[in-house]
């Protein structure tokens, strides 16, 4: 009775501790918006950490992504994509450890390195702990540190979206990638290399070796040269900006040709000449994408470019910082 007893709780035992980390605390601190506005509305507080459900695991995080959309949601301008009614938490890029999973069979186990992005109507990301489902997580690539890969989902997963999945960008086809010193476009820059592509890529000219560095074959100063004159026709265009950026470039598509913007249709991207294709997409969250591009990273073809970091209480900073629209690559909240 007494070993069957001591048999029952060591397996208890055993459970509990594949399931969980034993020290997970009550509360965590987060960054919560109660109200929309200002920086200034980002406060540091603490509230309990959250039990994952069944397609779920809890990350103890190491460091979340700072992206335009939470400047965005956070000022009012972004509410529906969100999803979140106040208060919430920001963020949907993080790197961490996984500290409790919600069932036996998931496939992550407690201890795990992962990186995910979060869904848009969910975020959570800029905390000590974080849900993550599990199809939104990914094995962090042990050869880079948890601040780069939190600054690799959201960004490649978009750019991976719009050349691969909606432009089907091919092995010599040529490609013009707007904005390329971003967030987004640091990463594009270097996917198109990997494909194979000619890239013409547009940047501030303190960039341009910055651009050459990532694999650009030419940069174009957007502030005081026009791209029309540096190239005829592209295959493709990677439109972060919109407006008439997005207009000239329809102008330079080949016949058959794709616009993929990031930031909505101008009236000429809605109607554009039948002969090219112009599109407009919303990254999605995509585990099984952040594993490929996970290898990518482990096989040298991608390096994360993080340019800032900032600790989590300094969350209002580091937005004040992705407001300028000038930073180079990417902006990490540093938890650990
Ligand atoms: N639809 C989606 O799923 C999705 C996903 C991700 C991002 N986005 C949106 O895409 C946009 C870009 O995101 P991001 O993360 O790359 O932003 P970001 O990192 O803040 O972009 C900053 C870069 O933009 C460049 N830039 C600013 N104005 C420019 C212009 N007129 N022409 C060329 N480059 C210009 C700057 O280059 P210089 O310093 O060289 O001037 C800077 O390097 C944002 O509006 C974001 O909300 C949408």
């Amino acid at each position: 009775m007494k070993v069957q007893f001591l048999f029952a709780a060591l397996l208890s035992g055993l459970f509990i501790s594949e399931l969980s980390s034993s020290q997970t605390p009550e509360s965590m601190e987060v960054i919560l918006v109660s109200k929309f506005g200002g920086t200034d509305v980002l406060e540091l507080q603490k509230i309990p950490v959250p039990v994952p459900a069944e397609d779920e695991i809890l990350i103890r995080v190491h460091a979340a992504a700072i992206n335009p959309v939470d400047t965005s949601i956070r000022s009012g301008r972004a509410t529906s994509l969100s999803g979140a009614t106040l208060p919430y938490v920001p963020g949907f890029d993080v790197s961490g450890v996984v500290e409790r999973k919600g069932s036996t069979s998931s496939p992550f186990n407690v201890g795990d390195e992962v990186f995910a992005m979060l869904d848009l109507r969910r975020g959570g990301g800029y905390s000590e702990y974080a849900i993550v489902k599990i199809s939104e997580a990914a094995l962090k690539p042990v050869s880079i540190s948890h601040d780069e890969a939190a600054s690799v989902p959201l960004v490649t997963l978009t750019a991976w979206q719009a050349l691969f999945d909606t432009a089907n960008l091919e092995p010599g086809q040529t490609i013009l990638i707007h904005a390329g010193a971003g967030g987004v476009g640091s990463v594009a820059v270097q996917l198109a290399k990997w494909r194979g592509a000619q890239i013409i890529a547009t940047a501030s000219e303190y960039n341009h070796d910055f651009l050459r560095e990532l694999g650009a074959d030419v940069t174009v100063d957007y502030r005081t040269q026009r791209f029309e004159d540096f190239v005829n026709e592209v295959d493709v265009v990677l439109d972060p900006i919109g407006g008439d950026t997005q207009d000239r470039s329809i102008g330079l598509l080949k016949n058959g040709g794709s616009l993929v913007s990031i930031v909505g249709l101008t009236s000429t991207g809605r109607n554009p000449p039948t002969n090219v294709n112009v599109s407009s997409i919303l990254v999605e969250a995509r585990g099984d994408q952040l594993q490929q591009i996970a290898d990518l990273i482990t096989e040298d073809h991608l390096d994360p470019v993080v340019s800032y970091r900032f600790p989590l209480e300094d969350a209002q900073l580091a937005h004040e910082q992705s407001e300028t629209r000038r930073t180079r690559g990417k902006i990490i909240l540093n938890i650990d």
